[in-house]
Order: C-alpha cells, then structure tokens, then sequence
C-alpha cells in the first residue's frame, strides 16, 4: 500500500480530506502529518483520525532553513512515505530537501498556476480583472509552485466578491480537486485532471 505523508501549517482542511479519501478509498494509506507550527489546528483533527502527528518549530531554527528542514526530515523519513504532499504549507522548501522527494512531492496552491505563484493568489487574481480563477495540484520541483501541473479546478470570479469570497470558493475545489488527484497519482497517472466548479 502506497504510504503517504502530509504535511500543513494550519487548519488542514485539505489535509483531512486527503485522509478521508485515502481512508474511504483504500487507496493509499496516511503515515504521518506533519507541521511547522505546534499549534497548526490540523494536527489535533489528524490525531483525531488516528494518523501520527509531528511539529517542528520553524522559528526555532532563525533563517536556517537547512537546520529546520533537518529536524522535520527526521519524523518524515521515520514513516517512510512513498507519497508526501504538501497541503497548505506555508514554508518554501531547499531544493536539497525538495529532490530527496523529486517525482512524489505533491502540492495544492490556490490559483490557476502559472498565473500567482507565492502569496495572496485571490487578491491578485481580483486586481488583474480575471473572469475565472481557481486551484492547481503540482508536482513539486526546486522552482516554486512550477512543477508539472497535474490537475485544476476553475471557478467563476463574481461580482463584488473579495479575496475572502473568492477563496471559499476555491478552497470547495480543492477539497474535491486533491484527492482525486492524489489517487491518481499514486495509480501512475499524471495526466492533469480538469474540473470545472460551480459559483
Ligand atoms: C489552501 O487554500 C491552500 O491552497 C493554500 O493554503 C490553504 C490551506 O488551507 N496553500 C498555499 O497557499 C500554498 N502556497 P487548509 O489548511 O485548510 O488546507
């Protein structure tokens, strides 16, 4: 069974849908999840269905990203993931600890990639006038939030709506989007998956 490794920095709602599709599908098995902050609100809801938690401090380690990355390895690599996705982690990751995961490193970022790489996706999305916006899954690569895209979910941008608005919106796409492409994925298929979501 494929293992798979989660890793959040906060609530985890896409975290805890990983875990229900894994757990409902059968598919893959969740090993451990994982965050940067000791108070991320998905580790107690990860513990509360029976997956192993960890949490490293990243502010312990100052600028060391090297030194942080170290300590989180050490939970990661006890678990022995095949499979580690990122899922609302807000921390950008070397390109050393990113090739020791090259090929099943998964994340979920909150635009249409390539458009909005990096931070307040929704908001830039609304000062540029786009009619749609949306989620992407992709592979993670040394680059940020550039590697192959392997799924995403479109919406509608609507009148009067706000980066809060649009971002529940999206965030009801991504809950959908990545699952199905973590099953995917873990049966080798890497194909993108398009899905059009309703306003
Ligand atoms: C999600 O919207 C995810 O796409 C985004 O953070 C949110 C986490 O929510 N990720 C990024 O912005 C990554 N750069 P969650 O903790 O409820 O899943």
């Amino acid at each position: 069974m494929t293992r798979v490794a989660i890793l959040i920095s906060g609530g985890g709602s896409n975290m805890l849908r990983l875990v229900q599709a894994m757990h409902d599908g059968g598919f893959a098995t969740p090993v451990l999840v994982a965050s940067n902050d000791l108070q991320a609100a998905g580790l107690a809801k990860a513990a509360a269905h029976g997956v192993a938690t960890a949490a490293v401090d990243h502010r312990s380690f100052g600028r060391d990203r090297a030194a942080f990355e170290a300590q989180l390895l050490q939970p990661i690599l006890a678990a022995k993931p095949d499979v580690l996705c990122l899922a609302g982690f807000m921390r950008v990751l070397t390109p050393d600890f990113v090739r020791q995961f090259e090929g099943r490193m998964l994340n979920i970022h909150p635009s249409l990639l390539p458009k909005y790489p990096g931070l307040h996706t929704h908001q830039r999305a609304l000062d540029a006038g786009d009619a749609q916006a949306g989620c992407s899954v992709h592979e993670v690569t040394a680059e940020l939030d550039a590697g192959p895209i392997l799924g995403q979910a479109v919406v509608p941008v609507l009148p009067g709506d706000t980066a809060e608005t649009l971002a529940a919106r999206v965030l009801i796409q991504e809950h959908l989007l990545y699952p199905q492409v973590l099953r995917r994925f873990v049966a080798g298929d890497r194909t993108p998956l398009m899905l059009e979501g309703s306003a």
